[in-house]
């Protein structure tokens, strides 16, 4: 069995460490699954076969009984590091991070899960009020069925600039489904989700608004079909981000939105 080698990076989920070859691990902390693992590799390997610009995944294994994902290792900085350190690149950085989605939303894939099933369980599980849980599944179920690539956590802490351009990492929620509803997701972790614990999240903060805007602006362009049903999307993919353990902050301006455009439904 190899040893990881210098720890990397840490996540919310995951520590990742040098592994042998030049690739790197991603180990899962204690008492996540080795489930969780293969459904990582499993849907990494599923959008990056569909074209998606995801790292290689050679493999899935279980160190000192914490399960891990061997990756190739992506040479270059986050973006969301990229935008701290030269915030006056915003406009570049929100087009790149647009252009890499509408990418993807232009990729058929059927190797991964419906999106619509992802959601639903998020909303019937999550801690939703009971006065608006039956609004949002009922707009759920009428919204229509796609099978594009959605990432299900695009945000630009899980996007590497390499020399290559844009690649995206933690493809553990990826769904095949509408991109409305990935980028109405996208749009909620812009606006209000804690993207990282790190220094970074101090000079994303006074930037969000802007960065949102130039973001769903560059994106329209590219794809203005699912900018036009984004209104539509924002209650349920709000709802499943509740189910998330995320700030009481976060919660309400989540709640608040969903109460808002169902009444206006
Ligand atoms: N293939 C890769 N090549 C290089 N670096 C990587 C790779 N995959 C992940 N990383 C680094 O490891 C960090 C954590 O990875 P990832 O986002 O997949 O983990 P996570 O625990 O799910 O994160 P979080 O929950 O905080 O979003 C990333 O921010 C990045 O710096
Ligand atoms: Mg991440």
């Amino acid at each position: 069995m190899n040893a990881p080698g210098p720890r990397l990076a840490a996540g919310g989920t995951a520590e990742l460490f040098a592994w042998e070859g030049g690739r790197v691990i991603k180990l899962y902390w204690e008492g996540a699954t080795r489930d969780a693992a293969e459904r990582e590799a499993a849907r990494t390997r599923a959008a990056r076969a569909a074209g998606a610009p995801a790292p290689e995944v050679f493999d899935v294994v279980n160190v000192n009984g914490r399960p891990g994902v061997v990756f190739e290792k992506l040479e270059g900085p986050l973006l969301l590091d990229a935008l701290a350190s030269e915030p006056q690149r915003l406009d570049e950085f929100a087009a790149q991070l647009a252009q890499l989605q509408a990418t993807l939303h232009q990729l058929r894939c059927e190797g991964l899960p419906p999106q619509r099933e992802h959601m639903m369980r998020r909303v019937h599980l999550g801690p939703l009020p009971a006065r608006v849980k039956p609004g949002v599944i009922d707009l759920l179920r009428t919204l229509p069925d796609q099978r594009m690539i959605c990432h299900g956590d695009l945000h630009p802490g899980n996007v590497i600039v390499t020399a290559d351009g844009a690649h995206l990492i933690d493809w553990f929620d990826a769904t095949a489904g509408c991109p409305a509803a990935d980028l109405a997701r996208s749009c909620l972790l812009l606006r209000y989700a804690r993207l990282t614990t790190g220094p970074q999240r101090a000079a994303f903060e006074p930037l969000r608004q802007q960065f949102v805007d130039v973001f769903l602006q560059c994106y329209r362009r590219i794809l203005p079909e699912p900018a036009e049903a984004l209104s539509e999307w924002m209650p349920p993919a709000a709802a499943a981000r509740i189910a998330e353990p995320i700030s009481g902050q976060e919660r309400t301006a989540l709640l608040r939105m969903i109460e808002t455009l169902l009444a206006a439904a």
